[in-house]
């Protein structure tokens, strides 16, 4: 009981841990009240759900985040409400899912996103060039996110003069997501923005079935050889999920890492004598601080866990930064270590629905470090109190990040 009274708590926010490690130990399948729906804290439980997806369903579970919703709010929200009720990779079983996967992972191979990496690479340039003389930066606004948003947009072939706009509505999206206490009038421009980016999407297929490019919108539009496609529908929605799933999680990991990072010297030393660390770096910074720190599960039967019986259409979370720092697959699991090896964390999801980005938000890292260690060497954070964002209950990350160098 005095473990539930602080899950909802801007406290549990600074520092979930602790509360996490006890629920781990004395209540690994936990039912929570505050939040409705049971916490899977264990590493080896969250993983058996991700095997098990006949039990532990992804269709549908956006569409019960509205139940979240204040009541009275619902009825303006219906935007929302039909726009999660669609099939939409993230949120679909197989076999919708497979098909869904197989067309858009055509779109999403590792050949086109190591192909992105000199587009990254520019935009990162670019991004410190505009602070580079001022000796300042906060880092969260000019770069984590700054960064993510500008590369789906180019992935998606959004052209550059709607750059701005498109980050506008990318941002007032995100304000939906996992929110600890829906504000009304946050959700309100959240679905105006996701309308509003739904009509764009809408216009750009019609000009890429037109006028096919080398961009992910027209890759998605076209058929495949034994005459697949998607419906106009689908890639709206697989359009919408990549810009929820790729941008605040990349912000996230560009932010904790940084922050992480700069507040073990001895290992930022190391990582900055050795850029060849850089990529084990990231992979404890995912598990350390893991982005997405819970997501849901529909339980699709009655079926029993530890003991506890889980009820058909309950919600499971899986707790991914729990799961990350269980002692029973990682020793020392609340050190920060660089050279940790093997590093088995499930930051990015397991089994069919593994993040499909995974390979841009490395390659987005790997690039940022590599700049940061080339170009700002002198980094320091302004304050070493990190600044978790309180209104988010699924991820972690900074609100800001100021730096010198
Ligand atoms: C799936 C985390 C970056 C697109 C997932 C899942 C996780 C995750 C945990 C599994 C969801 C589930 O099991 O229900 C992350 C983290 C990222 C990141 C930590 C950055 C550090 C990205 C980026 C994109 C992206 C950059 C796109 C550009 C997706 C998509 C899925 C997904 C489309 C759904 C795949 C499916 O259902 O088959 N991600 N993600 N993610 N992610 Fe990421």
């Amino acid at each position: 009981e005095a473990i539930e009274g602080t899950l909802r708590t801007d406290a549990f926010v600074h520092d979930p841990y602790a509360t996490l490690d006890r629920l781990r130990e004395l209540d690994p399948v936990h039912w929570s009240e505050s939040i409705g729906g049971w916490l899977l804290t264990r590493y080896d439980d969250v993983l058996a759900t991700f095997k098990n997806t006949a039990d532990f369903s992804n269709e549908g579970r956006l569409g019960r985040a509205s139940e979240y919703l204040p009541a009275e709010a619902r009825g303006r929200l219906a935007a929302f409400e039909a726009h999660y009720r669609t099939k939409g990779l993230l949120h679909s079983d197989p076999p919708d899912h497979t098909r869904l996967r197989r067309l858009v992972l055509r779109a999403f191979s590792p050949r086109v996103i190591e192909s992105m990496r000199p587009r990254i690479q520019r935009i990162v340039d670019d991004l410190l060039d505009k602070v580079q003389a001022d000796g300042r930066m906060e880092v969260i606004d000019e770069l984590a996110s700054a960064l993510p948003v500008t590369v789906l947009a180019e992935l998606l072939g959004v052209p550059a003069s709607h750059g701005q706009q498109f980050r506008a509505w990318a941002d007032d999206l995100l304000a939906f997501q996992g929110v600890n206490r829906p504000d009304e009038t946050v959700l309100l421009a959240a679905q105006q923005a996701l309308l509003a980016v739904r009509a764009y999407l809408t216009g750009l297929i019609e000009d890429r079935r037109r006028a096919p490019g080398e961009d992910l919108i027209s890759m998605l539009t076209a058929t495949t050889d034994d005459g697949e496609s998607l419906t106009d529908d689908e890639i709206i929605n697989t359009g919408v999920t990549l810009l929820t799933a790729g941008h605040e999680t990349t912000t996230s990991l560009i932010g904790n890492g940084l922050f992480t990072l700069l507040s073990h010297p001895d290992q930022w030393h190391a990582v900055r004598a050795d850029p060849a660390l850089i990529k084990p770096f990231l992979e404890e910074a995912l598990r350390y601080e893991s982005p997405v720190s819970r997501q849901p599960r529909i339980v699709t039967r009655d079926i029993e866990l530890r003991g506890r019986t889980l009820r058909a259409g309950q919600l499971a979370f899986q707790m991914l930064g729990a799961a990350n720092r269980d002692p029973s697959r990682f020793s020392e699991p609340a050190t920060f270590d660089i050279t940790r090896s093997p590093n088995r964390h499930i930051a990015f999801g397991q089994g069919i629905h593994f993040c499909i980005g995974a390979p841009l938000s490395r390659t987005e890292g790997e690039v940022v470090f590599a700049a940061i260690i080339e170009r700002l060497p002198r980094i320091r954070l302004v304050s070493a109190e990190p600044t978790w964002d309180v209104r988010k209950a699924n991820s972690r990350v900074l609100c800001s990040l100021p730096v010198t160098f």
